[in-house]
């Protein structure tokens, strides 16, 4: 088995919250990045957001305009199709597993065989995309924090079948992107998630019982632990229909009711309650 090693194109699927800072970060290193989402006008958006950070980030000085406009001209609004042409691909869709099987069948049919697929899942299993993507050997998990451009830590997830070369390619590749990278196994909710998602979880019943308000808990937290945010913001940031997703899938794969999602998560993404995204969540963001 080979693998194309030399990125200069990759092609991040998925341009939300996740993909769009995969995507700035992949430019900073100097690669074209091909962006694409089937959500129409995601793109656009993710670009607008990119931008922002940009022209804020030259107005403190932190880079030139000129590095700026280097970063924006190597983002490259286009079709998933266009993936064929790219030297690596990264993947930051919708939290479903079918719609991930899906979507990486049908890149196994035109992307060349040693071009690697990373998938940014949170929580879904690498070794059953991995399968369904037809080149188990040469799939991983590629596993970025929001915000992506700030927070250091890339986890490495190693399907069953990742072949060893792939493993290495991924760690350089982390690297090279200013990032840390940690190398964990395939198990349900590798280690940042099985961590973050049960505290989060605790924070809202503490908030459900009416132990104390958002504001309390979070203020805990950020002063009694030196958490740079509390729970309950911290869901807000990440979403709450994500948080819900992830301990789903703790509580099925790994089969123990220490990880039941607590129900006022439940209601509150009925509600459509996500957090930041939807302008509220436990915190309200309607006016910032
Ligand atoms: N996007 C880009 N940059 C952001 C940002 C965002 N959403 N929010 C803040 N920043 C930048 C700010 O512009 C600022 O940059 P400068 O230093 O250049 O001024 C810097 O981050 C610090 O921001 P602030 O001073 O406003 O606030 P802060 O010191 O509290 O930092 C934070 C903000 C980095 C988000 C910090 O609160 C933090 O680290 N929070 C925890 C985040 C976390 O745990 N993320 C992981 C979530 S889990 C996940 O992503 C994976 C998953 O699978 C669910």
């Amino acid at each position: 088995m080979s693998i194309r090693t030399d990125i200069k194109t990759v092609a991040v699927i998925g341009t939300g919250t996740m993909g769009s800072g995969i995507a700035q970060v992949f430019a900073q290193s100097g690669r074209t990045v091909l962006m694409s989402d089937a959500v129409p006008g995601a793109v656009d958006k993710a670009l607008a957001g990119i931008g922002k950070f940009l022209d804020k980030s030259v107005a403190k000085e932190k880079i030139t305009a000129d590095q700026a406009g280097k970063i924006k001209g190597n983002l490259k609004p286009s079709t998933i199709a266009d993936a064929a042409g790219t030297d690596l691909i990264v993947e930051a869709i919708t939290e479903n597993p079918q719609v991930k099987c899906d979507l990486y069948a049908e890149l196994n049919k035109s992307v060349p065989p040693d071009v690697v697929f990373g998938s940014n899942t949170s929580s879904i299993c690498i070794s059953q995309l991995a399968a369904a993507s037809g080149r188990p050997e040469q799939f991983i998990g590629m596993h970025f924090f929001n915000p992506v451009p700030i927070m250091k830590l890339v986890e490495v997830v190693v399907g069953l079948q990742t072949a060893a070369p792939v493993v290495e390619f991924t760690i350089d590749l982390a690297k090279q992107l200013g990032k840390i990278p940690h190398r964990v196994k395939d198990h349900p909710g590798f280690v940042s998630n099985r961590v973050l998602m049960p505290l989060i979880n605790e924070g809202i019943n503490c908030y459900a019982d009416g132990v104390a308000d958002a504001v309390t808990v979070d203020e805990v937290m950020k002063l009694g632990c030196n958490h740079p945010m509390g729970p309950l913001a911290l869901a807000d940031l990440i979403g709450l229909d994500v948080c819900l997703h992830i301990m789903e899938v703790l509580h099925r794969d790994l089969g123990d009711d220490r990880y039941r999602p607590t129900p006022l998560l439940r209601t509150m993404v009925r509600a459509g309650l996500l957090g930041r995204k939807s302008g509220k969540g436990f915190h309200n963001y309607e006016h910032k």
